[in-house]
């Protein structure tokens, strides 16, 4: 940003903690009235009543929370109803002709494509029908490995309406990702696609896809290819490929009946990082998951039928899931997909396209935000954003220079700003204000949601005073939360609830999910998140454990050991750094190094590229032989290194530290 303004925007809102809703926002506000915290905490569980009444139900359920075993919850259980036909069926009456989807190629001399409601649920019925005719019956998992083309979403929604569960794989991911989820699930079925575009390259991705297919250990039914690059790419086909194109065409005008699911029935799964190098399959479940981005695109993204809503997300993240797909086509509003980067094929094309479109808000992550600010506000400035009502975050904490810089120069200082905690597992927004009623302070995300118990508290799981930092803790349950990772109701129970509950007890109150986030709260009960406190790195708002890292570079011929931690990074967020130390015979250096990086892209994907490989010969650990991976983080970040007098090698920090300066 260029010198003078940087100096204005400092001196007039660097003091500025508080910001207040413009009037004209409140007084449109979908929700503006403050009692609705009081009245939700008064009536809860019934409260969430007013989530499920924003859905059509098949059959209406019975019981809204059913808390018999914790904590295994159930949310409005005896109910039925089918996610695709309230995305699509029940808007065609008022909203046929109306946009569902406004979809933007990455090439900018390519026609964009809009999908009415009419016609997204028409393309939607035809691959359903095609899904059945492969065969693909209720509760069949089925995967899809595709980035932001239409036919993701309507991959989706077909899957949905058959009832099918679908277990989307982030295209970025590599082939053994890929392999590694597909056995997992014991899915059968792949939806994939020959490739797209970024930074103006054509990638072949169903090469990709091919050699993931070669790690499943099960057979596989069929795979499902969808055509996007054209002549650009001749992709190859193996003998149960099946082009998407012809499917959709083999069963043009076929309609398929929703079937009807139990609220309790899986909708998706999602594969995220944990602790461990097993990424944890999160399962959500109909009615509770479609009920709570329902709720909250509603009253925290403000959402309208009339609405155009831009999320620059990736569908193949749990954002995109609830944010792009379910939570606004539930409502009926125009959703946007944009295929490329935003710097492609200049630093403006975000704005471009808010323009174009004349989005009336935009959900976004810190990363992209600290990008945009360091490429300057001359991009933002040449375009008119006035169409802009609303601006949200998520993803990681933002800093308060960053969320003033989005508060002028993207909102024109007159859109409130939401920053919003949530995870994979929460299935959607947990903290963060209602833009309609809340005053907001930037870097803390905000208050609970209305019927939402978050408490920050100490180790013996007592609140703790206002300033200080503890950890985040869910109190109650709430219907968008995951019901149990796929196949593992252990690892569910050890992973979200065993800290701070009485595992042994059946009453609700006894327990308590714990997100592994760090968290304090001020007077007002403002909450600002810090950060994971387990071994998960946060990179531009993405989860990555670093024992699957550790395991990747392991894995390489001639590495002996390694240790990953996050260093920070002003765009990143945080970035990866490997300690390698390597077998005898092995060279240190520049080809080690790429191998290295080259592990890991084919392991995980270029999103755990390590920043820094550093060679040493051995790693700092305690006389009980724990890695100290505070001074790794320490050393990454060039800071002072703090207490070394408890390890059996004080001498090797400074030594690699010594390292990490010359790289
Ligand atoms: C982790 C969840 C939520 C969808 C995208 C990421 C961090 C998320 C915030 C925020 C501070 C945040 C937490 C959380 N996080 N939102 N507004 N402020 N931190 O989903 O991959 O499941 O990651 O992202 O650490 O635990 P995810």
């Amino acid at each position: 940003m260029p010198e003078e303004q940087d100096v204005e925007l400092e001196a007039r809102l660097a003091d500025q903690e508080r910001f207040v809703p413009s009037e004209s926002f409140v007084s449109q506000a979908n929700v503006s009235d403050d009692s609705v915290y009081e009245t939700f905490e008064e009536e809860w569980p019934e409260c969430w009543e007013q989530a499920a009444d924003l859905l059509d139900w098949n059959e209406e359920y019975d019981t809204v929370l059913d808390d018999s075993n914790p904590p295994f919850y159930e949310w409005f259980t005896g109910g039925e109803l089918n996610a695709s036909a309230n995305c699509l069926d029940r808007h065609l009456d008022e909203r046929g002709d109306e946009a569902a989807i406004e979809w933007v190629g990455e090439p900018t001399d390519e026609e964009n494509r809009t999908y009415t409601y009419e016609e997204l649920h028409r393309e939607v019925n035809e691959f359903a029908a095609a899904l059945k005719e492969m065969g693909v019956g209720e509760d069949d998992v089925v995967t899809m490995y595709m980035p932001m083309i239409p036919e993701l979403p309507i991959a989706m929604l077909a899957c949905a309406r058959i009832g099918a569960p679908h277990s989307v794989v982030f295209a970025g991911f590599s082939a053994d990702a890929l392999a590694t989820r597909m056995n997992s699930a014991d899915s059968e079925y792949l939806v994939t696609c020959d490739g797209y575009y970024r930074r103006g390259d054509a990638l072949e991705h169903k090469a990709k896809a091919d050699e993931g297919l070669g790690g499943v250990e099960h057979e596989v039914s069929d795979v499902v290819v969808v055509d996007r690059l054209g002549d650009d790419y001749d992709h190859p086909m193996g003998e149960n490929h099946r082009d998407y194109d012809d499917l959709v065409a083999d069963h043009a005008g076929a309609e398929v009946e929703p079937v009807s699911r139990d609220a309790e029935d899986m909708l998706f799964l999602m594969y995220t990082s944990g602790t461990t190098g097993q990424p944890k399959g999160v399962k959500h479940t109909t009615g509770g998951y479609l009920a709570w981005t329902a709720w909250t695109s509603q009253a925290v993204l403000d959402i309208k039928p009339e609405d155009t809503y831009f999320c620059s997300a990736d569908i193949g993240w749990i954002t995109g899931h609830s944010y792009i797909v379910y939570g606004p086509l539930s409502l009926g509003t125009t959703t946007m997909m944009y295929e490329g980067t935003p710097d492609h094929p200049e630093q403006d094309r975000l704005w471009e396209i808010i323009e174009e479109y004349e989005a009336d808000q935009l959900y976004t992550a810190p990363t992209a935000i600290r990008a945009f600010m360091k490429w300057g506000s001359e991009y933002p400035d040449k375009h008119d954003l006035s169409s802009l009502r609303l601006l949200g975050t998520v993803g990681e904490p933002i800093n308060p220079r960053a969320w003033k810089w989005y508060y002028k120069h993207i909102g024109g200082e007159d859109c409130p700003i939401i920053d919003t905690w949530w995870q994979t597992e929460t299935g959607g927004m947990m903290v963060t204000t209602l833009p309609g009623v809340k005053d907001m302070k930037p870097g803390s995300a905000g208050p609970p949601l209305p019927g939402v118990d978050v408490q920050v508290v100490d180790t013996d799981g007592e609140q703790v005073e206002p300033g200080r930092a503890g950890h985040l803790t869910v109190q109650k349950p709430w219907p968008g939360m995951l019901r149990t990772l796929y196949q593992n109701d252990e690892r569910y129970v050890e992973e979200y609830w065993a800290e701070y509950s009485d595992t042994d007890s059946d009453d609700p109150d006894d327990w308590v999910y714990f997100p592994e986030d760090g968290a304090k709260i001020d007077e007002d009960g403002y909450i600002t998140v810090l950060g994971r406190v387990d071994d998960v790195l946060n990179v531009s708002g993405h989860r990555l454990g670093t024992m699957e890292i550790e395991s990747a570079i392991v894995g390489v011929e001639g590495v002996a050991e390694a240790a990953v931690v996050g260093g920070n990074h002003d765009v990143k967020g945080e970035a990866v750094y490997a300690y390698v130390i390597t077998e005898d015979g092995y060279e240190e250096g520049d080809e080690m190094r790429d191998r290295i990086v080259e592990g890991v892209e084919d392991a995980i994907g270029p999103i755990a590229r390590p920043e820094a490989v550093v060679f040493t010969p051995e790693l700092p650990k305690t006389r009980s032989g724990k890695i100290m991976r505070r001074l790794l983080e320490d050393v990454a970040n060039g800071e002072e290194l703090g207490n070394t007098s408890t390890l059996r090698n004080p001498e090797i920090v400074s030594e690699i530290a010594s390292k990490v300066g010359d790289d």
